[in-house]
């Protein structure tokens, strides 16, 4: 019979699903401790961890994947800076802002988040940098803020002359660059996690949902809810957006930054901004299916009723690909779906095009025609980031790690290509 005592401490503690991080990868970690702890067998060891709260958070330091980089998906605090708090801190030089990563590893969002602000010439005394991890280890690194080449990835590296200091080591973070940062170790699960704190104008939560269950997931965007800003920013990883949207919140329309907000009260009743305020809206009564039949994946994009195909002809005509995606995000599930669909047989195939289809699919739980979808993008546009962020996703989800693993690892050749 399995041993499953240890993989179920580690999910009830740190929500970490086993699957996630490959078979074997538990038990290695758990083997690991039992022999630096001089103790004989599993059930010592177990026994150990019911006693000892400092031996549960070592073997949470030998399992967490700390994997990061500076300016790992640049496009995330480009558009932080450009789109989101750039603008606001510009306008009025009494205002600041605060700011969220979690997890924060290592330490290399939270400074990136920095010096993209910095770059953009906001001085560091506007705004603060909350920085949390539940590794002890990740955190102690951050604080010394000393560096490797491992952490400085891709060709863009002159930020590094500008806010580093060259040390026989690494590179050491400059003082103006640590100023606004903050760090410190906590779990998003433990009872109370950041209670006092809330209302961050911008969180990073990246890379970190992908490694806990559906469960968990939606326990901790419960929490990342309750600490975001009501008109605050949230930035996922690439393969973590479909969940956003599955659990209510909208794109915030940035390209490739995976940024999200929250969801209007009644998004799915308004009628979307832009050209798409032309297409009379459906009447209210047709735009809810009773609930007890829709699909979880679907509690905020709703379904609404077929247009004719006349209606339908013309959106896909007059709307672009952008207005069809917002229709979707907009709850208008269904004439988008068919909206695409025009659109394809009109213009020909267009990888955004199938990715809205995909994206349809997967928020309506229909996996096997969304990785028809992606497929086709990937087939058509190799290197599509959103394409392969989804996929990996999916595949994770209906639990093929092997196939979700190799779509990671071609995600990550394409972010080196475009860091
Ligand atoms: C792959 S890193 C992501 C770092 C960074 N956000 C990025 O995208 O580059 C994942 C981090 O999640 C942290 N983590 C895992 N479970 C956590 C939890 N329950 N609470 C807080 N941090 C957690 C791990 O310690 C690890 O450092």
């Amino acid at each position: 019979m399995t041993d499953t005592r240890f993989a179920d401490l580690l999910e009830r503690v740190m929500g970490l699903s086993a699957a996630s991080i490959g078979p074997g990868a538990i038990e290695r970690a758990v083997d690991a401790r039992r022999r630096e702890t001089g103790l004989r067998d599993g059930d010592a060891y177990w026994a150990l961890l019911q006693a000892s709260s400092a031996e549960v958070q070592q073997l949470i330091e030998a399992v967490v994947v700390p994997e990061t980089w500076f300016f790992r998906n640049p496009q995330a605090f480009r558009a932080m800076e450009r789109d989101v708090l750039g603008p606001r801190l510009r306008a009025d030089p009494q205002a600041g802002a605060r700011l969220l990563s979690l997890p924060c590893s290592t330490g290399e969002e939270a400074y990136t988040m920095a010096m993209a602000l910095m770059e953009g010439g906001i001085e560091p005394h506007r705004f603060s940098i909350e920085a949390v991890d539940i590794s002890q280890h990740a955190i102690d690194m951050a604080r010394a803020g000393c560096y490797g080449r491992n952490s400085f990835r891709g060709h863009e590296l002159a930020f590094r002359d500008r806010y580093f200091d060259a040390r026989p080591h690494g590179w050491a973070v400059r003082d103006e660059v640590r100023a606004p940062v903050r760090f410190a170790q906590g779990n998003i699960f433990a009872p109370g996690f950041m209670a006092q704190a809330g209302g961050f104008d911008v969180i990073f939560c990246r890379n970190m949902l992908i490694y806990f269950d559906i469960p968990r997931q939606k326990q901790a965007i419960a929490v990342l809810r309750r600490l975001l800003a009501p008109d605050g920013t949230l930035f996922v990883g690439h393969s973590e957006a479909g969940l956003m949207r599955a659990e209510g919140f909208v794109s915030a329309g940035m390209a490739m930054a995976f940024a999200f907000r929250r969801a209007p009260e009644a998004a799915a009743l308004r009628a979307p901004a832009g050209p798409t305020a032309t297409v009379a809206p459906p009447p209210r009564a047709s735009l809810r299916a009773p609930v007890a039949k829709r699909p979880a994946a679907l509690r905020v994009i709703e379904r609404v009723r077929p247009t004719c195909p006349e209606t339908t002809r013309s959106i896909a005509k007059t709307l672009d690909l952008a207005a069809l995606r917002r229709m979707a995000d907009d709850g208008r599930v269904e004439e988008a779906e068919r909206g695409a669909q025009t659109y394809i047989r009109e213009n020909g195939a267009s990888p955004d095009a199938l990715l809205l289809l995909g994206l349809i699919s997967d928020a309506a739980g229909q996996g096997k025609a969304a990785a028809h979808y992606y497929r086709k993008v990937l087939y058509l546009d190799p290197g599509n980031v959103e394409a392969l962020g989804h996929l990996a996703l999916l595949l994770r989800r209906e639990g093929d790690h092997a196939g979700a693993r190799l779509i990671d690892e071609r995600m990550r050749r394409q972010d080196g290509r475009r860091n």
